[in-house]
């Protein structure tokens, strides 16, 4: 949550920043600011609202922009206080001299802001980052070294930070630290960039160094100097960043999410990719460092994880149940970390996110760790945060998200499950490699991203239901078995981006309450996968339209009886049940996209949400 970009060099300071704050728009999007370093003094532009408020302002300041080639700047989303001006970053002291931009939580500010109080600084915004300028400021006035300012204040500050600071006497330098929210340096040619995301910088450099936690660095455009909180020097560890620029174009999509959503059936080849071969061949993880031994002692599974990538992680429990056999037990990080779970060396912790930085799912990673559970890490971003923690890390290549409503992650996190779930099955039990039901699920998906091309490819009746359906307040998404993740994920990917109330509910459920709410006003969007749990849903569709609700199914089953039943089938390509939760959430993504559009929604950016959920 929250951007930061900072630049040193000789280039334009503010064109480096705008644009890196846009590459992190999906980040927060509330308001934000720049502080811009001119000779001897620091210029602050800040604007309420989205990066292009920012822009304007700062296209009347072109003489300040032209002289300026040291500068940060940050996208918020706010934690504490509304977002208007007063509240964007960066943030000063008393008399402008030091300007800090803030990522993360200060959880002691109330603390530290009395004690500040007493030494006259005078607050001006209700943020607790606002603490930290004054506190930093503070600090410097006893030594005027900026490094050390830093130092002494992060051994004060309780949270999460990213920081990145300016002194106005010290123009050739930025100082910047670390605690529970990632921040990059960017390393080029004479110019340094600091980042809290690789999309900011890629354009100019793929050449960083991830800083960890409890780490200070002097950024100068010549040198990076990084030291831990004693004050000790340490050696820079300089990484290849793994992403290409043009991962941050739209291709000529309206958005980023349709964009993603179209490019759902390369992230699965991509996912498959070395892993799987053909159907007869056992599955390869490389960096799956669980040994025979080691699984054949593993008795119960934990996944942890939020949001889309819980709903990925529901799918597995099913998958690793029905074919690894293994317990397996699900739970949202959130409220994970505050239960006495059990956990032990012989418990396997999947935690599954895409951005690897998501605080709640860090936290409960932390915790299992120390109990000395195996750590397994899903993710999108094997540079993140997560990945570093983790004992084996399975990243799902599908390649960066921009748009804050998670859709080709998913799928990529669906089909790393399944690869996952035969891994350890082939491992557990040699024989199953020539299982007939496994060598038809390895066969299926080497099929899926021509199946989900045959939905990308035509979305004619999508949108037709979308138009149709467009205008209703409420919905309910119903299915059972291993498509009840996909109702719930269907249900949030809508309300996420159309703001329609949307709920998702396995299909028995439903008379046990929800039936209540149930009349024309309401429409049910059924998943009926011909299979074990078909004709039980099919009856909970007749309980819905007895209550005269509208009637959508998605099924990949042409059935006489939808006529009389449905208001609307949408058809998708013959799938087993086991697979068909990465086939049908195709559907539901497209039908969650086209009903926002046609409400006019801000797809790529909903009100209140953010891509990486850094704060617990
Ligand atoms: O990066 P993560 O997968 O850990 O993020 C978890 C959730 O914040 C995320 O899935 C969120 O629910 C998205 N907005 C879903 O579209």
């Amino acid at each position: 949550m929250c951007g930061i970009v900072g630049y040193i060099g000789d280039k334009k300071a503010s064109e480096i920043l705008l644009k890196g704050l846009s590459y992190l728009e999906y980040r927060g999007y509330d308001s934000s600011g720049v502080a811009l370093m001119t000779r001897n003094k620091i210029e602050i532009f800040k604007a309420p609202g989205k990066l292009n408020n920012l822009r304007e302002v700062l296209s009347n300041q072109q003489n300040i922009c032209n002289r300026s080639t040291v500068g940060i700047g940050h996208i918020r989303w706010a934690t504490h206080g509304l977002p208007t001006e007063l509240n964007a970053h960066p943030h000063t002291c008393n008399c402008g001299s030091l300007v800090v931009v803030h990522n993360g939580i200060i959880e002691n500010y109330k603390e530290l802001k009395n004690e500040l109080l007493k030494y006259g600084c005078e607050f001006k915004s209700q943020t607790d980052s606002e603490v930290a300028a004054h506190l930093i400021a503070h600090e410097f006035q006893k030594t005027k070294d900026l490094l050390a300012a830093m130092t002494s204040a992060v051994k004060k500050i309780q949270g999460a930070y990213a920081f990145c600071a300016m002194h106005k006497t010290l123009p050739d330098r930025i100082v910047v630290a670390r605690k529970n929210a990632p921040l990059i340096i960017g390393v080029g040619e004479g110019e340094n960039f600091i980042a809290s995301d690789i999309p900011a910088i890629i354009e100019y450099t793929k050449k960083a160094i991830y800083l960890n936690d409890n780490q200070i660095a002097e950024v100068k455009k010549n040198s990076v100097k990084i030291f831990d909180t004693d004050g000790n020097l340490l050696e820079n560890k300089i990484e290849m960043l793994p992403f290409e620029p043009v991962a941050l174009s739209k291709m000529g999509y309206k958005h980023y999410m349709l964009k993603e959503i179209h490019e759902q059936s390369d992230v699965a080849r991509n996912v498959l990719s070395g892993k799987l071969k053909d159907p007869k061949s056992p599955v390869v993880l490389e960096d799956v460092k669980l040994s025979t031994n080691d699984l054949k002692n593993i008795n119960r599974i934990q996944i942890i994880a939020c949001g889309t990538s819980l709903h990925a992680g529901l799918v597995g429990k099913y998958i690793l149940e029905k074919f690894a056999k293994i317990p397996t037990d699900i739970e949202a990080s959130s409220e994970y970390i505050y239960r006495d779970t059990i956990a032990d060396k012989n418990t396997l912790v999947i935690g599954i996110s895409q951005s690897g930085e998501t605080a709640d799912t860090i936290t409960a990673i932390k915790q299992v760790r120390e109990k000395g559970s195996h750590v397994l890490i899903i993710t999108n971003r094997p540079d993140s945060t997560m990945a570093r923690l983790a004992d084996s890390l399975l990243p799902v290549n599908a390649g960066i998200e921009v748009s804050v409503a998670a859709t080709k992650s998913y799928t990529a996190q669906l089909l790393s499950l399944y690869l996952l779930t035969l891994y350890m099955t082939q491992i557990i039990d040699e024989k199953s490699v020539n299982d007939k039901e496994i060598i038809s699920l390895k066969q299926e998906m080497l099929e899926l991203p021509n199946k989900i091309e045959t939905i990308t490819n035509d979305t004619t009746s999508i949108k037709a239901v979308a138009k149709k359906y467009s205008g209703f307040k409420d919905f309910i998404f119903i299915a059972r078995g291993i498509n009840y993740p996909t109702s719930l994920e269907g249900a949030l990917k809508l309300k996420e981006i159309s703001y329609i109330n949307a709920t998702g509910y396995s299909a028995g459920e439903l008379k046990h309450g929800p039936i209540a709410m149930l009349d024309e006003t309401m429409p049910v969007l059924a998943i009926l996968n011909k299979g074990a749990v078909y004709d039980k849903v099919m009856s909970n569709c007749e309980e819905a339209k007895a209550r005269q609700a509208k009637l959508i199914g998605v099924s990949n089953y042409i059935d006489r009886k939808h006529k009389d039943l449905f208001d609307d089938i949408l058809l998708i390509p013959n799938i087993s049940d086991t697979l068909s939760p990465a086939l049908n959430i195709v559907v539901l993504q497209l039908l969650a996209y086209y009903i926002a559009e046609y409400l006019g929604k801000d797809v790529d950016q909903p009100r209140n949400l953010a891509k990486s959920v850094t704060v617990e």
